[in-house]
């Protein structure tokens, strides 16, 4: 990311350069450089820093400006008032975006190049069960509010990777519904629940509590630590540095002069458990070092060539001037931090490679709007596109706020990495999609499709129907060698749940992944819309019609006539034994409630459920015969997105246009005109409901359905672990392409 430049490169061999280039390019004509000071302080070793390098004859030569604060400073680069200043990362995540700068020299300290240090989360060794999967009802201990290692990187990192929900954007509100008990210093604002606080204990004289200085003893790394070392907590948020400075001795205060460092361990990203001198490897970010930045027309390497003539005269061991140093001002780290070694010029001068991709997650996940200005939505065909501009179109016109946005996604998995990046806001995913979008994407439920009417009802049930039939009334036991129809590859009701099932009973065998052939040799012939892959036997799309035309045959989506709830019914009317769907598609297609003229006729009473316990029920038993209870259909969006907000604008609008028969034109529920089916919702959905206490993907999904889901993962028992992995992905994968 980083390299000195080769100390033979003098200069005069740089200006040599620029002569060329700078015929084209103004940033090359950089002869001062206006450094920008944030306080008197800084300023009068700015001016020192001046005269030091003119005297040196070191060019470009400098000039010194000053600023009310960082941020002025950003402002003032941008607007050309001044050229460079040196920023913490999180001042540089603030500016970069909005400002367009770019980092150009580092500060290296004893740490690696680009690295200022890192930021775990410790606990005892004693609590061996806590993960940082597992933090919510513990108690807590954290530097200080707002503070890097004890909030915005740990508290960042929960919201941004959906284990910690925050209802309406108020993140206080979320940490302490959370943690049971928290010390946080400084979180002692009227406006903040009280529990914030409640581990503090203030000065020896119980006075300060919570307070923003090291009057309160659990201020700080070390007060963090001390409040986990004295089992007043179970987790703290510190530097790297702390436990090391704070043990075996290295600490002699009362506290913490016994204490052991082989008691404690790091909680790490992906799970597991580290000693504490791993931080390297288990750490929650990498919080970077302090960069000069500089606008994008500047030219960085003659801002380096200043900087390391710098260096070279006024480093550690100059006599007179000394750029690492701040005491001559009777100040710390002006301009440069004081425990800068050296400067190295950034080679990818990108603020992305700079911050890197753990602190930039972790700052995102602090960026909270409580009403966004506008819900993007992402729309995933022609059909949906259509239906989300009449909908962004009614809603309009009706004043609800935030205003829809329809974006084009190509794919659950585009519209997941969209919301990721916070390009798209919403989208409606199945279970199985809900799945990936948590487990990968770090996305939550903000509102869910209701069937039922009840709060409760946000869920359907997954069903193998068959016909009715007095002599061919095989059961779910006799299920080998019949010819099957299903939703979509990777679907919930149509794939993850029967074929999940068919492998907890033992009936399908299958390992090493090659799961598509265990299920082809085990019907004789399916329609799996979907499968039409290289690695799927044919014999999963034999029973696919395709379109009207006869093309795109087993291809996943309205194109393969035999596809979705509908499509897999008409697949069992037309071809097959046994069509795996949901409870409620029977009923939509029979009993006149489908028009079309392969449903027209057809009658519910000649359809029959396959039970798990080898019956046969009639279709309006599913309650009691069904193959598993799932998870509705949800609105996914970013963890920082109000949830509130989301559900509250589909509430206003399906009072106005969720009913079908409403007199305002627009239909949220019903797909018809536009030519496909469950476009945006499904169109089965009563009203959306709100998700309530299931603010991450796995409460909504529920244990059942999570084990399901789990078992298709191809993670059985018989797989290697190190495959496990691989199968794991490779079947994420496959769910993508819905
Ligand atoms: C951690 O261990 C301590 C005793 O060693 C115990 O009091 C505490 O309840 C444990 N905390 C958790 C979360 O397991
Ligand atoms: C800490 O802040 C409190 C006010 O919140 C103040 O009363 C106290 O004197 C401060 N202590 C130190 C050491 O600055
Ligand atoms: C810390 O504990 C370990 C194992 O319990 C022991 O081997 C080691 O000597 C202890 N270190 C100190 C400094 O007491
Ligand atoms: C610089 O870093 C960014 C973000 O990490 C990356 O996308 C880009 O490819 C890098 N460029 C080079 C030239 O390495
Ligand atoms: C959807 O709307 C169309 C036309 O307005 C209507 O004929 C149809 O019955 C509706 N579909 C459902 C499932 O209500």
């Amino acid at each position: 990311m980083v390299f000195n430049v080769e100390r033979t490169m003098q200069g005069s061999a740089l200006w040599a350069v620029c002569i060329l280039v700078g015929i084209f390019n103004l940033a090359c004509a950089l002869k001062e450089i206006r450094w920008c000071s944030t306080s008197n302080l800084e300023m009068n070793k700015c001016n020192h820093m001046k005269e030091a390098f003119e005297s040196a004859k070191i060019h470009p030569s400098i000039s010194c400006v000053i600023a009310a604060s960082a941020l002025d400073c950003v402002k003032k680069i941008a607007n050309k008032e001044a050229d460079a200043v040196s920023l913490d990362g999180e001042t540089f995540y603030q500016a970069a975006e909005q400002h367009k700068l770019k980092p150009v020299v580092g500060e290296k300290y004893d740490q690696e190049v680009g690295t200022l240090y890192y930021v775990v989360a410790v606990v005892r060794k004693s609590n061996t069960s806590i993960t940082i999967n597992n933090l919510k009802m513990l108690k807590s201990c954290h530097t200080g509010y707002d503070r890097t290692a004890g909030w915005n990187v740990p508290i960042g990192y929960l919201i941004n990777t959906g284990k910690m929900p925050v209802k309406g954007c108020n993140i206080p509100q979320a940490v302490s519904e959370f943690f049971t008990q928290s010390c946080i210093p400084g979180a002692q604002h009227v406006n903040f629940p009280s529990n914030l606080c409640q581990l503090c204990i203030g000065d020896e004289q119980n006075e300060n509590k919570c307070a923003d200085n090291a009057s309160e003893r659990y201020f700080n790394d070390n007060g963090a630590f001390r409040c986990l070392a004295e089992q007043t907590g179970d987790i703290a948020f510190v530097k790297h540095s702390t436990v090391p400075e704070n043990t075996d001795g290295n600490n002699p205060m009362t506290w913490a002069k016994d204490l052991n460092s082989s008691d404690y361990q790091l909680l790490c990203r992906d799970g597991s458990r580290a000693e504490v001198t791993d931080w390297k490897a288990c750490h929650l970010a990498r919080v970077p070092a302090h960069a000069v930045v500089v606008r994008l027309d500047t030219d960085g390497t003659a801002v380096f060539s200043t900087l390391d003539a710098a260096q070279k005269k006024f480093g550690i061991t100059s006599a007179g001037f000394k750029v690492f140093d701040s005491a001559l001002y009777d100040g710390k780290d002006l301009l440069f931090k004081d425990s800068t070694k050296e400067f190295v010029l950034i080679k990818n001068q990108t603020y992305q490679a700079w911050l890197g991709s753990e602190f930039l997650q972790s700052l995102s996940g602090l960026e909270c709007y409580s009403m966004p200005n506008v819900l993007r939505w992402c729309t995933q065909s022609r059909g949906e596109l259509l239906k989300c501009s009449d909908m962004a179109e009614a809603f309009n016109n009706k004043n609800l706020s935030p205003p829809i946005q329809c974006v084009s996604g190509d794919s659950p998995n585009d519209c997941m990495t969209k919301i990721k990046s916070k390009d798209i806001d919403a989208v409606t995913l199945d279970a199985g999609q809900i799945y990936t979008a948590g487990k990968l994407y770090g996305l939550v439920p903000a509102a869910a499709e209701s069937y039922t009417n009840d709060n409760d009802g946000a869920s359907y049930y997954a069903v193998a129907v068959v016909k009715k039939s007095s002599h061919n009334a095989f059961t779910i036991d006799q299920l080998k060698g019949k010819k099957s129809c299903h939703t979509g590859l990777s679907r919930t009701a149509g794939w993850n749940i029967p074929i999940g099932t068919l492998i907890e009973r033992g009936d399908i065998k299958f390992n090493k992944c090659n799961i598509g052939k265990a299920v082809s040799e085990f019907f004789s012939a399916s329609c799996v819309p979907g499968a039409n892959q290289p690695d799927y036997p044919s014999s999963l799309c034999q029973l696919c019609i395709g379109n009207a035309k006869g093309k795109s045959k087993c291809v996943f989506g309205a194109d393969e006539r035999y596809s979705g709830y509908t499509g897999a019914f008409r697949c069992l009317e037309e071809v097959g034994d046994v069509a795996f769907v949901k409870h409620t598609t029977v009923f939509a297609n029979t009993d006149g409630n489908n028009q079309e003229p392969w449903a027209v006729n057809l009658k519910s009473s000649d359809y029959q459920l396959l039970c798990l316990n080898g019956a046969r029920a009639e279709v309006n038993q599913w309650k009691d015969c069904n193959l598993a209870v799932v998870p509705s259909h949800a609105v996914m969006v970013h963890p920082s997105t109000s949830i509130t907000a989301v559900f509250d604008l589909l509430d206003r609008g399906q009072e106005l246009f969720g009913n079908d028969t409403n007199p305002n034109g627009f239909k949220m529920f019903n797909s018809s005109a536009y030519g496909g089916n469950d476009l945006l919702f499904k169109d089965s959905t009563v009203r959306i409901i709100p998700v309530g206490e299931k603010t991450t993907y796995e409460d909504w999904l529920g244990k059942r359905y999570l084990e399901a889901i789990k078992r298709i993962e191809c993670s059985g028992a018989m797989i290697p672990s190190t495959r496990s992995s691989l199968c794991l992905l490779i079947l994420m994968l496959h769910s993508f392409f819905l």
